[in-house]
This record gives structure tokens, sequence and C-alpha cells, in this order.
């Protein structure tokens, strides 16, 4: 996702943390970011190039068409190192904060903004999408009449499209209209997102599943190189967006509640 997207998924977190979790994420988050986790979301890409090795750690693409996702085959670096994707990152990070309190050589603020940000990213379709064309990036597009690529569209525009339209370019609308749908259209689902089998603390395999189907099923379905993306693209997207920035908010929160719990 972009700034809006990480902010959105963010802010639903925190609003979800039990006491326990919101005392250790206050304790955790940097002075500067005024115990608000949602401007501090975003950190993980401005140290993408400081911090090379992390590039990887963004995404987890996946062979073109298979349309499902398969650690041992899909979680590795460019280079063929293992566990580093997206979902290996949400593991790793979530393993070192689960030292919180104890001794440890690990730094948990910085763990604490990495998984913030990649549990948004692993719920960003593309972000599971095909090795071939990068999860979108080598797909260019018109979105409406300016020149994009899908990926970028995914990541941006459909949000942004939505707060100009519906919002009144109002991010906090946006939200606010998530949240509500949280607590009223998928509110008996919220318990499933949440939940992972047995003894696991975050499930990242199957958000990372699920998005490989909504990216073969939405993203890549009808856009194509040189395509146009207008109204039909857009009004029939956004609600996957939605609900998706939605869960990665809400299994953000049940994570940390876990952890900290
Ligand atoms: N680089 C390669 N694949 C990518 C993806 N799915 N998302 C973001 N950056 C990428
Ligand atoms: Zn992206
Ligand atoms: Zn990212």
């Amino acid at each position: 996702w972009g700034e809006e997207g990480h902010a959105i998924t963010c802010k639903i977190a925190q609003a979800r943390l039990t006491d326990a979790a919101a005392d250790a994420v206050k304790q955790l988050l940097p002075a500067y970011a005024n115990n608000d986790l949602s401007s501090v979301c975003t950190w993980a890409d401005r140290v993408k190039f400081a911090l090379r090795w992390t590039s990887a750690l963004h995404y987890a693409d996946t062979p073109p068409k298979l349309c499902n996702f398969q650690y041992a085959r899909d979680c590795k670096d460019l280079n063929g190192v293992k566990d580093r994707c997206v979902v290996g990152a949400i593991n790793n990070y979530t393993t070192q904060l689960l030292d919180y309190g104890k001794d440890t050589q690990h730094n948990l603020t910085q763990a604490l903004l990495f998984l913030a940000h990649y549990m948004g990213d692993v719920h960003q379709p593309l972000h599971t999408g095909f090795t071939t064309d990068k999860g979108g990036n080598t797909i260019d597009v018109h979105w409406y009449t300016r020149k994009q690529n899908l990926h970028h569209v995914w990541d941006a525009n459909i949000i942004e499209t939505a707060e100009e339209r519906f919002y009144d370019n109002n991010i906090e609308e946006y939200f606010k209209d998530i949240q509500k749908n949280i607590t009223k259209t998928w509110s008996d689902e919220v318990a499933d997102w949440e939940a992972c089998s047995s003894d696991e603390t975050t499930c990242p395999n199957v958000y990372a599943s699920e998005g490989v189907k909504d990216a073969c099923q939405y993203a890549y379905k009808d856009a194509p190189e040189d395509a146009t993306l207008e109204d039909d693209y857009f009004l029939s997207r956004l609600p996957i967006i939605s609900l998706r920035l939605a869960q990665g908010g809400v299994r953000l929160a049940a994570t940390l509640n876990r952890i900290f719990g």
C-alpha cells in the first residue's frame, strides 16, 4: 500500500488493542510518533533503500496463474535466500516481539514498525502477485486518462480516487466508513479474520493465500498491458480494497493482542 492504505490499516489496529497491548505499543513507539501508530506505518518504506535487504520483505510473489501461495516455494528473495518475503518477515518480527519485557538483542521498536507495515502489505493483493510481472509493477495501464502501472493502481490510485469521490478528500472519513463496516456488515466474520489455527500468534500464510486469490480474481482480471481502467474497474474493486484494509487492521491488532496479552 501507499501512505493512506498503511495509515488506515494502523488506525484500525490501534483502536482495537487491549490495554496491555496498547501500553506495550506506547512504550515501543518512538517519541516523535506521539503514541500514534499510523504516523510511523510507512517507516519501512522509507528505509527500504538504506536497508537494502528489507526490500524483498514487502511482498511474496508466486508463479503466474497458479493462484496459490506455498511458503517453501514462494518465500525467498531474488537471490533465493529463503524466508525473505513478507510472510517470513511477519513471522520473524512477531517472534522478536514475543521477547518484550525480557532481555533481547533485537530492536523491538523497529520490530513493531516492520510488523505494522508488513501486515498491511500482505493484505494488498498485488503484494502476492506474480513473479513474472513483479506484482503488476511491469504492467502499464491507464488509470482514467493517466499513465500508471497496475501495482500502483492497487497501492494508491483506487484509494485516492475513492477519497476524492466519496469522502470529501478526507482519509478520516474513509477510515470511519471502514470502521462502521467492521461493526455492521462484517461483524459476523471478524472473529474468523482474527483467529489462527491452534497456538499460532499470527498466520500470514493464510493472509497471503487469500491475497493471491484476490490478485487473480480481481487485480489481474480485465487489466492487461495497455488497458484503460476507469469506473467499471474502480467501482468493482474498491469493495475488495476496503475489505483487505479492514482485515489487515483487525489482524494487526489481533496479532499484537496475542503478543502482548
Ligand atoms: N517487487 C517485486 N514484486 C513486488 C511486489 N509484488 N510488490 C512490490 N514490489 C515488488
Ligand atoms: Zn506496493
Ligand atoms: Zn511496503
